[in-house]
């Protein structure tokens, strides 16, 4: 009961906090500014990236967890553009195959049970020269002691941060997916527990 409070009156709140981390705001940014027309967010939590789209017409929120959409609501309706909410999970896209420019994922990957059939789905519903714009903490895999605390410490990570995988190798299962990327960028985000520090923001295409 007490871990049901936490998930459904704590988490939510907590996550809008912590994903508002400057050095993870100025990634957004970074990310966000080449993203037009319509476009898929995976994961979109309470909407931070609402304030970084330049110039979409329209923005597909998918998020499953309506405690956290709930957050969302003052962003949505001062976003310039459309944003409509999809309550869904990433494994089961609701879009037709080929049929989206743009997808997008920012801290999304970690948290999603089975990624594998989601990197499916995105893989289907990207149009072939469509682009996923990713931002994601990954498994460290230039410091071994990191590596192996992320290891141990991910099934405690699941309970408290709502299934959130602390060890994803995200450039090997986006390879893995057929996907390619042109665009890597691994970084240490500043503000951020080194268990979870390491980042990757990369954009990738299919591979035909
Ligand atoms: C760490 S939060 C990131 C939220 C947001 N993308 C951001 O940048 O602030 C992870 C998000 O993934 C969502 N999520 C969890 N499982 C998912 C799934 N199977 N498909 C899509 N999103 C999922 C969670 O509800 C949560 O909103």
């Amino acid at each position: 009961m007490i871990y049901k409070f936490y998930q459904l009156h704590i988490f939510p709140h907590l996550l809008n906090q912590v994903m508002q981390v400057p050095s993870l705001m100025d990634k957004r940014r970074e990310l966000l500014l080449a993203v037009s027309g319509e476009v898929l967010e995976i994961g979109f939590g309470t909407g931070l990236n609402l304030a970084f789209y330049q110039n979409v017409d329209t923005v597909f929120a998918l998020e499953p967890n309506p405690d956290i959409f709930h957050l969302a609501a003052k962003r949505v309706h001062a976003a310039p553009f459309e944003v409509q909410h999809i309550l869904a999970g990433a494994e089961k896209l609701p879009f037709a195959d080929e049929s989206l420019d743009h997808v997008v994922s920012t801290w999304t990957l970690c948290s999603i049970a089975d990624i594998e059939t989601a990197l499916e789905e995105i893989y289907r519903v990207l149009k072939p020269t469509g682009t996923f714009h990713l931002v994601e903490h990954v498994q460290h895999n230039e410091n071994r002691k990191i590596k192996q605390l992320q290891h141990l410490l991910t099934p405690i990570q699941k309970k408290v941060a709502d299934g959130c995988h602390l060890d994803r190798h995200m450039q090997k299962l986006l390879e893995d997916a057929q996907f390619e990327c042109f665009e890597t960028q691994y970084f240490d985000a500043e503000g951020i527990p080194k268990i979870g520090q390491r980042m990757l923001l990369a954009r990738a295409r299919k591979l035909s």
